[in-house]
């Protein structure tokens, strides 16, 4: 059975949900995953015993995690020989607009140049405005941002713009280069 290790930073917990989705989605392909928080990761973590590494982050302030970071560059090389794939999460990739999409592109492949990582696969996915977790000072500045970007302004509410299918369909694409590539076990 190949074995992957799906690796993520979550600030407010979408991109935790998108881990755990992913999890499931591998499990369901026959795959044995193990989900971790790059925040609070086990000790002897070791990701070049797996067969594949999942990296997500979610963009805050035009950068991802520094906990991913840290993930990223001490295991670049696990990264750069095993299949490897990077989703970005943030709220410009779930615009209207297609400038600030491709914003959110930007952001993506700025990150794996600043970590030197090439990954096989890599998805900008729509992450999500959860106004009832955030501060008086961040509900503030998300509704104006949202605002400018003509988006979700009601804050008694939380929004979710993840396109769950179009991350199964990601993750079904990975999963088909771990066939590709000789598992362990
Ligand atoms: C304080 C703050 C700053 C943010 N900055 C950006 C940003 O610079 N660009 C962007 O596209 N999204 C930005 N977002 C949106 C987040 O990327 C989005 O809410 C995402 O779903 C967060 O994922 P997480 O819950 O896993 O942290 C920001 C959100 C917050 C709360």
């Amino acid at each position: 059975m190949a074995t992957v290790l799906v690796s993520y930073g979550s600030s407010e917990g979408q991109t935790a949900a998108i881990a755990e989705r992913i999890g499931d989605v591998l499990d369901e392909a026959g795959v044995d995953v193990t989900v971790v928080n790059a925040n609070h990761p086990p000790a002897n973590l070791d990701p070049g015993r797996y067969d594949g590494v999942v990296v997500g982050a979610s963009i805050h302030a035009g950068r991802h995690q520094r906990s991913v970071e840290t993930f990223v560059s001490t295991h670049r090389e696990a990264l750069n020989r095993l299949p490897s794939a990077f989703v970005s999460v943030s709220l410009s990739a779930a615009s209207a607009d297609p400038g600030t999409r491709e914003d959110a592109e930007g952001l993506l492949e700025a990150f794996l140049e600043d970590m030197g990582w090439e990954p096989d696969l890599t998805l900008p996915v729509a992450g999500a405005l959860k106004y009832s977790e955030y501060g008086l000072l961040t509900r503030f500045v998300m509704k104006r941002i949202a605002g400018r970007e003509r988006g979700d302004t009601d804050t008694s509410q939380d929004y979710e713009y993840t396109d769950w299918d179009e991350l199964e369909a990601f993750v079904l694409e990975f999963a088909d280069l771990l066939e590709a590539e000789p598992a362990s076990g």
